[in-house]
């Protein structure tokens, strides 16, 4: 038996059939939706390369029963950018060296869009680190990351 949803994914309205209910957040977007800009890292809520915002909220798409998102409002990694434009995180991690390989880095921009429209990050390093702890960065960027959170608020 399928089961149908409907959400808005980078403001574009998107109707499916879910064929497995079980699906997963991440596995819809990079399998059905052609948007593999959210990586699969852990798979299991552990690294936060899946993070993507839904209703304006972090949260790790590997973990997310696509079932339970009729109705949402999804933004990607392939969702900020403004044609040619950057978004204003993307081009403070370009402007800090916030990345080495780059796996984390589009889960590393969406919490951080995330984290500053919440209000939360403020200007303390140690603070932002904490906010972002969920998103591993096997490379050690932490610093450029963090300036890019620190700078990207101005
Ligand atoms: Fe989702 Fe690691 S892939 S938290």
């Amino acid at each position: 038996m399928s089961l149908s949803i409907s959400f808005t994914v980078n403001g574009q309205s998107r109707a499916m059939d879910l064929d497995d209910p079980r699906v997963m957040l991440l596995d819809l977007l990079r399998e059905r939706l052609d948007l593999p800009g959210s990586k699969k890292g852990c798979d299991r809520g552990q690294c936060g390369a899946c993070t993507v915002l839904v209703d304006g909220r972090r949260i790790n798409s590997c973990l997310a029963l696509a079932a339970s998102l009729d109705g949402a409002e999804i933004i990607t990694i392939e969702g900020l950018a403004d044609g040619p434009e950057l978004h204003p995180v993307q081009a403070a991690f370009i402007a800090h060296d916030a990345f080495q390989c780059g796996y984390c880095t589009p889960g590393q921009i969406m919490s951080a869009v995330g984290l500053i429209s919440e209000g939360q990050a403020g200007d303390d390093p140690e603070r932002i680190r904490e906010l972002m702890s969920g998103n591993i960065c096997r490379c050690g960027a932490y610093q450029g990351i963090t300036e890019a959170v620190q700078d990207a608020q101005k």
